[in-house]
């Protein structure tokens, strides 16, 4: 636990001339990147980087454009004082930048993948991993940490993740954290506060079902049998990767093979 306070930097031009402050020479700076509505999960990457790091930086900013569905990013929750009394068990410095200042351009610039990017999520959600590898990208740059931290609870996200950060050559580490989960399995998500109790009792069976079924096929008919709706269920190097909807909350998770 560390004891020194926390800085918020609300602007992009003050974040960047502390990062270039004494403060920052010749530490290690580990970066937890985030759309807020901190839970376990996030506390988990936070947690991680503070032992590997000097300074932890981490962003609170819901990205705007890498929500497909309008309504989705309106009902996104925003509660950053709780956010703040989270990180500050871990982060020495937290950025919370707004959109216009992320996007001077109004978004003309942009991080397009072209393969994996059209698969699973991707066919789902169009445009949205253009969104987040853009605002990674930026995150990025500002920070320029020695390690970020992602979960694997995004999969596809982490995987474009560390393909963007190759093909770039972008300097510092890419650095996979496990999923964090409830007590009955169901992966930590901001989005789980929208079920009700009966559809939170039947989020139980999805980690259960893409765990003990033999194939993704059996998953998928066993989930829609349980009442999901079923975006795709699908075996990928190892890990069986799925999407679902239930009372209109979408949840996505993985499972090692
Ligand atoms: P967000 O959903 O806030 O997640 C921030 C980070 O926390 C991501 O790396 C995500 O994989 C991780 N995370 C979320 N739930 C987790 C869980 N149950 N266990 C472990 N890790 C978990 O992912 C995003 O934000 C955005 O796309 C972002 C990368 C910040 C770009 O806008």
């Amino acid at each position: 636990m560390r004891t020194d306070a926390m800085v918020v930097h609300h602007s992009i031009a003050a974040w960047q001339e502390a990062r270039r402050g004494a403060d920052f020479a010749g530490s290690r700076i580990g970066f937890v990147p985030t759309m807020g509505a901190l839970h376990a999960g996030h506390r988990a990457l936070l947690d991680r980087a503070w032992t590997e790091n000097d300074r932890v930086v981490l962003s609170i900013f819901v990205n705007p454009t890498q929500f497909n569905d309008p309504a989705d990013l309106q009902k996104y929750p925003r509660p950053l004082e709780a956010d703040l009394a989270l990180a500050g068990e871990f982060a020495t410095d937290v950025i919370v930048p707004a959109a216009g200042e992320l996007y001077p351009d109004d978004y003309c610039f942009r991080v397009t993948e072209h393969g994996l990017t059209g698969e699973l999520e991707g066919a789902h959600r169009p445009g949205h991993f253009d969104g987040v590898l853009t605002v990674v990208l930026k995150l990025l740059n500002l920070v320029q940490p020695h390690r970020s931290y992602f979960g694997e609870k995004d999969w596809q996200q982490l995987q474009l993740v560390r393909g963007m950060a190759r093909t770039f050559f972008l300097p510092g580490e890419i650095v996979a954290c496990p999923t964090v989960r409830e007590d009955d399995g169901v992966a930590l998500s901001s989005r789980n506060a929208r079920l009700s109790a009966a559809g939170r009792a039947r989020a139980r069976m999805f980690p259960k079902i893409l765990r003990e079924s033999p194939d993704a096929r059996v998953a998928a008919a066993a989930l829609r049998e349980t009442g999901f709706q079923v975006d795709y269920v699908e075996d990928r190097a190892g890990r069986r990767l799925g999407a679902v909807r239930v009372e209109n909350v979408r949840l996505i998770d993985n499972v090692p093979l």
